[in-house]
């Protein structure tokens, strides 16, 4: 059996995870909002103002930081003016990246804010750049965050709301390169200074104002971004116009036409997705290079805001309603992400996973006509990891000789893993990526002394293994049985296509 040795300096805390690495994406696509999130008040599912309660209680328990809304694609042709006032007479439009469906804006600002209170997270609105006016936006932030007496509070309060919220986050368009408006990068730069120009801080709320950024690795785009605000090599500060850079990366594992399933899938296939999910490492460094250059002391955060596996949707779905299953491959493709952010978080401040409810990289999956929910195997991931948010980052170093996978041109590491510490207690994450083959890994755990050792796992015989109504537990994190601390060293023994979390208690620091 292969060994590898993961040396870890318990003491040697690195920057901090911040836990919006942990965020979430819910567009108005599919059935992500509407049969998702929402089933209106007079369903007979259990709900609060129209908001599906199970799925609620689901994504508590992950403790889910932040939630982008309203998308995406729909963010650059979404009015938000059409989604107040009484659901009756809301004007209607037409979804025309997402199915070309009817949308009745019966989910809009108020629902959203109240999903957001009910979840315990932050809002992360996404304004409309594309076909949207400076004024609309500065109308919305408005709207949403002034208290006292002007126009906008004064229609929020006709609305029903009295108080102001609190909007931590607020998106400048979305791939304004392509369905945000397909702008150069030096119009969507002008375009972005002008917006964020009139997106106000009102009163306490300060907007952290997030710049609508590359796809993969367009590092002349984010470059272009950050020109527009500094200047490569002076001295000076970058002027405070956004706060915050995005990019989106996708693990698709075949071309655009052929996706490939979510479910079925050969050897060669599951070893392609991982290889490119793990690519994600390499796009972060590239893209902090380049801001490093322009801000070298980091006050510009990189944001990572859609990711996530896309496939072909499921036979018998609306090709445009992005619904696809979601299996053992999938949670591996999350905890390979997360070994990544982890690692970055120096740069890397905020990621949103594509998309919440039943789209792309679902957490959560609804049966459209029984209406029954299953939580995915990358659920349980983002549940297993959840210690890691806001904790001090430990690197983690892997030695042995035995540790890479060739995929075509590529080499996947073995064995992808990552930790961190906080309140006294380590977590450590590992993912065992091989199909086939169990792989021993001893941590070398140093500079603290262990006190309590337990563990999790997630697998399954088959990787392709996935949730269903009928087997919600086919995949399901169980206890891991690891075994004691000796002299600072702890061997676990992974399984094929499996990915564990080790939490140890440390002895207080004398
Ligand atoms: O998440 C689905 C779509 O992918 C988003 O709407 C868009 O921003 C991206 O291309």
């Amino acid at each position: 059996m292969t060994a590898l040795r993961a040396v870890i300096d318990l003491d040697v805390e690195g920057p901090r995870i911040n836990k919006h690495l942990y965020g979430h994406f819910a567009e108005h696509l599919g059935r992500c909002i509407y049969g998702g999130f929402y089933v209106g008040e007079d369903s007979d599912i259990p709900n609060e103002g129209g908001i599906r309660l199970d799925v609620v209680e689901a994504l508590r328990a992950l403790r889910i930081p932040n939630l982008r809304w309203p998308g995406g694609c729909f963010a650059d042709e979404y009015h938000w003016m059409d989604g107040i006032g009484p659901k009756e007479d809301r004007p209607r439009m037409i979804n025309t990246h997402w199915g070309d469906v009817e949308e009745n804006n019966h989910f809009g600002t108020h629902e959203f804010m109240a999903l957001c209170e009910m979840l315990g997270a932050d809002p992360y609105v996404n304004g409309n750049v594309g076909s949207g006016t400076v004024k609309e936006m500065s109308d919305w932030v408005e709207y949403l965050t002034r208290d006292g007496d002007s126009p906008m509070v004064r229609l929020r309060k006709a609305n029903g709301r009295e108080k102001a919220w609190r909007v931590p986050f607020w998106g400048i368009g979305n791939e304004a390169w392509g369905c945000g408006g397909n702008m150069s990068a030096e119009h969507y730069a002008e375009e972005l200074r002008r917006y964020a120009t009139f997106c106000r801080d009102h009163g306490d709320n300060k907007l952290y104002r997030i710049a609508a950024g590359a796809a993969d690795d367009d590092y002349r785009w984010t470059e272009t971004l950050m020109k527009a605000i500094s200047c490569l090599g002076c001295t000076r500060e970058p002027r405070n116009i956004f706060q915050g850079l995005t990019f989106h990366y996708y693990t698709v594992p075949g071309p655009w036409e052929h996706k490939g399933s979510a479910t079925e899938f050969g050897d060669d296939e599951y070893y392609t997705t991982l290889a490119k999910a793990a690519r994600v490492e390499e796009l972060i460094a590239g893209h902090s290079a380049v801001m490093d250059c322009y801000d070298p002391h980091k006050r510009v955060g990189l944001i990572l805001d859609e990711w996530g596996t896309w496939y072909d949707v499921e036979p018998g779905t609306n090709p445009g309603f992005l619904y696809q299953q979601n299996t053992m491959r999938d949670a591996l493709v999350a905890s390979v992400h997360f070994d990544a952010f982890h690692r970055h978080a120096d740069r890397l401040v905020m990621a949103n996973i594509a998309q919440t409810v039943n789209v792309l990289q679902a957490m959560i999956l609804t049966d459209p006509d029984t209406q029954e929910l299953v939580v995915t195997p990358t659920y349980h991931v983002f549940e297993m990891n959840k210690g890691h948010q806001d904790a001090a980052s430990l690197a983690v170093h892997l030695l042995g000789d035995d540790n890479a996978i060739e995929v075509g041109d590529r080499s996947l590491n073995r064995v992808s893993a990552s930790a961190s510490v906080k309140d006294g207690r380590a977590l450590v994450s590992l993912s065992n990526l091989h199909l086939t083959e169990p792989v021993e890994v001893t941590l070398d755990l140093r500079g603290r002394v262990v006190a309590e050792v337990s563990g999790r796992l997630l697998t399954a015989p088959e990787v392709a293994a996935h949730n269903t109504s009928g087997r919600p537990d086919a995949v399901a994190p169980a206890a891991f049985e690891v075994g004691a601390v000796t002299d600072g060293k702890l061997p676990v023994t992974l399984p094929p296509h499996s990915f564990a979390t080790v939490e140890l208690a440390l002895t207080p620091e004398g």
